[in-house]
């Protein structure tokens, strides 16, 4: 009589697999809360943004920001406190509540086309360029991991319910 040859069984809760190298896991591990832990070394300004967001930001969204019909929305509008509420369009000037969540959108969805692509001082660099254009920081304003967190973003207050509208 013949025994069918017995699987060999890796240990482990499951019986298969193995357990996720620590780069594999760095390489998933790339969220930024609003307090801004997580922001990865690096550094960009609004100037190296420009630059970005030609080649991979401004076919979408149009080369100052404005968005483009069919394709996207705005990013670029300043707040204005005087707005009626809610604003539209809603941008990155007049509703995003953290400059460090930015940072995290960009890096873990943008160019759409291309999720994920953009290196680090890609991403502050663009995030700078956004929050410069939207008249939240200087055109020198170099963005980094002390410094975006420390950006205060004027639509902030909307996002606290109260009774009067900010
Ligand atoms: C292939 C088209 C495409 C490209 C290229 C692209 N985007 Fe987008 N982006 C979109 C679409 C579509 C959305 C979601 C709809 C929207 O919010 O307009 C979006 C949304 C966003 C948002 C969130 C808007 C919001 O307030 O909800 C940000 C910020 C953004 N993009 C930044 C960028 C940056 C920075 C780049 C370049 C690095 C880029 N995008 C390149 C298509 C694109």
């Amino acid at each position: 009589m013949q025994t069918a040859p017995q699987p060999t069984i890796p240990p482990g809760p499951f019986g298969f697999g193995r357990d996720a190298t620590e780069d594999e896991i760095l390489a998933w591990d790339i969220d930024v809360d609003p307090s801004g832990a997580g922001l990865p070394p690096g550094s960009g300004a609004a100037a190296e943004g420009d630059q970005v967001w030609r080649a991979k930001c401004a076919v979408c969204h149009g080369r100052n920001g404005e968005g483009v019909a069919g394709l996207s929305g705005a990013l670029v509008m300043p707040y204005d406190p005087e707005a009626p509420w809610p604003p539209f369009p809603r941008t990155v000037g007049n509703y995003w509540p953290y400059a460090t969540t930015l940072f995290d959108y960009v890096r873990r969805a943008m160019p759409s086309n291309a999720p994920g692509s953009l290196s680090a001082n890609e991403v502050y660099a663009v995030v700078a360029w956004l929050l410069h254009r939207n008249e939240i920081v200087a055109a020198d304003a170099v963005m980094d991991a002390q410094s975006l967190p420390e950006v205060e973003m004027p639509a902030r207050g909307r996002f606290v319910q109260s009774k009067e509208a900010p």
